[in-house]
């Protein structure tokens, strides 16, 4: 069972991964939590090059290609030998986070991103949770975290308000596996509706 969390900045995916990976682990899963980009050693060292420094460092491109990298490793090392053991993988953004901001929102280049996901990625994932929320409150709970790691929470909020509508998109292209979750709800809540659904067919 490999399960993602989507969405836009802030809106909740790190805490609901964790919540869900302690219910399951309360229910006796075995699950392994990583996050993208990341989640394997080399894959995390590409997230410093992607995540780090001047907006303008990486052409739309080779950002795509950086991502690409680090999920062909982290899928190598990481969720692969994880699935094949037999263990739950709860991932913190995926393929579709690359459908979104290189495929939408650097460029038009959905179709490159595709093309690249078939040749070297090739695997969905089989549950896939979209916390939607109002890109003013997500903006503000990113903002308040005042990281390091900046070069994409500097789109303001008409980009926001693309990101969301573009996932909602998503959720629609690809109905089977997506489940979309209110994310506006305090924690607790949230992670309750995403536990009953995660148990259902874990
Ligand atoms: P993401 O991974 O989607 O960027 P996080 O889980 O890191 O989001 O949450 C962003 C910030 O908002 C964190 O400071 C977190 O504690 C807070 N937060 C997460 N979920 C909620 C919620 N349902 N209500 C209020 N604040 C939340
Ligand atoms: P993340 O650490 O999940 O940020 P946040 O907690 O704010 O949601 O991801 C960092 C950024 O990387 C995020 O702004 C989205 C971007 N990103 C891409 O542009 N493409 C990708 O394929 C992935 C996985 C993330």
């Amino acid at each position: 069972m490999f399960i993602t969390f989507e969405g836009i900045d802030g809106s909740g995916k790190s805490t609901q991964a964790r919540l869900l990976a302690q219910a399951l682990r309360d229910a006796g899963r075995a699950v392994v939590l990583t996050r993208e980009p990341g989640g394997s050693p080399g894959a995390e060292e590409i997230r410093r090059l992607v995540l780090e420094g001047d907006p303008d460092r990486w052409s739309a491109e080779t950002e795509l290609l950086l991502f690409t990298a680090a999920r062909r490793d982290h899928l190598e090392r990481t969720i692969a030998p994880a699935l094949a053991a037999g263990q739950i993988v709860i991932c913190d953004r995926f393929a579709d986070s690359t459908r979104m901001y290189q495929g939408l929102t650097r460029g038009d280049l959905r179709a490159t991103v595709d093309r690249l996901h078939d040749m070297m990625i090739g695997r969905d994932p089989d549950l896939t949770f979209l916390i939607d929320i109002d890109p003013a409150v997500g903006l503000a709970r990113a903002r308040a975290r005042n990281g390091h790691e900046e070069r994409f929470e500097d789109f303001g909020l008409p980009m926001q308000e693309r990101m969301r509508a573009g996932f909602l998109d998503l959720a629609r292209e690809f109905a089977p596996r997506f489940r979309v979750i209110d994310g506006s709800r305090p924690p607790e809540a949230v992670a309750a509706e995403i536990s009953a659904i995660a148990r259902a067919v874990a």
